[in-house]
């Protein structure tokens, strides 16, 4: 017997529906927002991803040699392949770039609750504005689409970091530049690990320097906890970082909330120096949504990542965005019951009574299906009771019956299996009557 390799998953019809619906959700919602949609590829250069993503996707590879030798890994992300995609054409492109794309990602990680190593991704960015409308934009974004899903305040929150705000802290400790996103990556651990082990990560990023990891392990969790805009001035007070920096910070997160507050979203916004994000190329703001019932898992991540673009080697361009997974998103829909399904039963069965009729009933489907009305019929019976109970087992909202009576005076009838009526029309007006019938209640 086979199996399914650990961390993949396979859509059964029914699992099907309810991805299209949640497939439904992102997409109406990015195009209610005006992005455009596009598609990178599955596979692409290994270095892409190995240079630009981070220590901890590099380790979670699905990386091979393909048969003509280059060294290519499946994505286990998008933002690389947007950056490239965008960057190469910097020049010519009509700015700001508002894309969002999905597909499946593919890390190879330790399975758990929530976490897969095949999953699906809804991401949405914004290239080439620097302003804070756009982190503004993005993040009604993010809140507009779980607002959609039907989740509340009590279900979700999204929790705003700020890598800018981190690196002025820890200039402020005495961090030199290039230890900086060290020691964040290892902050960005800090929720999943014991102190003994924050310490001792720190210690290892700190490796060689001055800095004493015990010292500023305590002063990184005294900054932490700190849940609003006065308190992160007071904790740069006496320090060496001028303050006019500071203030200039600060004002940036009041104006970010005045305009989260104009688009009705900053009341699921809340500031918090618990989130760093674990990939490379993060700049200024950042944020995680999640959900606030249950295992409390992140529903979506991302930020600002100004460098990227011109790190693949092409022309300046800011950029903002996040993505979210559909394992975390389905799993809390089922969990407070607001999980739906994308409706794929067909419009029509056609019932035939008589095999001598099997002809006409399938010109007739054909018929109907031509005009993009979608039809089943069964191969085997002429049993009329059989035929109708499986019409309604597949959710068909009418029946077409071929009986011989009928037939012989050029009809069918049409039975709505809603409401139990029946109607009984001429076979060469079939199609304009079935689609009258299926546009009332549309
Ligand atoms: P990320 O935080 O790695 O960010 O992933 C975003 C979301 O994808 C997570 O919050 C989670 O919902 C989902 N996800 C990630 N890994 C898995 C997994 N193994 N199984 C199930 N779901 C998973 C990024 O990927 C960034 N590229 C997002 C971004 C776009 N930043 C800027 N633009």
């Amino acid at each position: 017997m086979f199996k399914t390799l650990p961390g993949f998953r396979e859509f059964y019809p029914e699992d099907v529906a309810k991805r299209d619906y949640i497939f439904k959700v992102w997409r109406d919602t990015a195009r209610a927002f005006a992005f455009r949609e596009f598609d990178p590829p599955v596979l692409e250069q290994l270095d892409l991803f190995t240079e630009k993503s981070g220590e901890e996707i590099k380790s979670q590879l699905f990386e091979f040699t393909d048969k003509g030798g280059r060294a290519v890994s499946m994505r286990p992300e998008m933002t690389p392949s947007l950056a490239r995609m965008v960057g190469a054409k910097a020049n010519s492109i009509r700015r700001p770039v508002k894309w969002f794309c999905m597909g499946e990602n593919y890390r190879y990680e330790r399975q758990q609750k929530g976490r897969l190593r095949a999953f699906y991704q809804f991401n949405a960015d914004i290239l080439g504005e620097e302003s804070l409308r756009a982190d503004a934009e993005i993040i009604g974004l993010l809140v507009g689409i779980l607002k959609a899903f039907g989740l509340t305040q009590d279900e979700f929150k999204v929790r705003l970091g700020d890598r800018t705000l981190w690196v002025l802290f820890l200039e402020n400790a005495g961090v030199k530049d290039e230890l900086i996103m060290p020691v964040l990556s290892v902050v960005d651990k800090i929720e999943r690990v014991s102190p003994e082990a924050f310490l001792e990560m720190l210690e290892e990023a700190l490796a060689g320097s001055q800095i004493d990891a015990g010292v500023l392990a305590d002063k990184i969790r005294a900054f932490i906890p700190l849940k609003d805009l006065d308190s992160f001035g007071a904790a740069f007070e006496g320090g060496m970082i001028p303050q006019d920096r500071i203030e200039g910070r600060l004002t940036q997160w009041r104006e970010l909330f005045a305009s989260l507050k104009d688009m009705g979203v900053a009341d699921f916004v809340k500031p918090d120096l618990g989130i760093v994000r674990g990939l490379a190329y993060y700049t200024g703001f950042v944020f995680e949504a999640f959900q606030t019932v249950g295992t409390g898992r992140a529903l979506a991540g991302g930020g600002r990542y100004d460098n990227l673009v011109k790190k693949l080697g092409y022309p300046d361009m800011p950029a903002v965005g996040f993505g979210m997974g559909d394992v975390t998103v389905s799993d809390l829909l089922e969990l407070v019951g607001k999980g739906k399904s994308i409706d794929s039963s067909p419009d029509v069965c056609v019932v035939i009574a008589d095999d001598s009729l099997r002809g006409e009933a399938l010109k007739a489907i054909y018929a109907l299906r031509g005009d993009g009305i979608s039809v089943d019929y069964q191969f085997k019976t002429n049993n009329m009771g059989k035929q109708l109970k499986y019409a309604d087992s597949i959710g068909a909202r009418l029946a077409v019956i071929f009986a011989p009576d009928e037939f012989s005076a050029g009809c069918v009838s049409v039975k709505n299996l809603k409401d139990g009526s029946s109607l009984r029309v001429e076979l060469n007006s079939l199609v304009c009557s079935v689609e009258k019938m299926l546009s009332v209640g549309k």
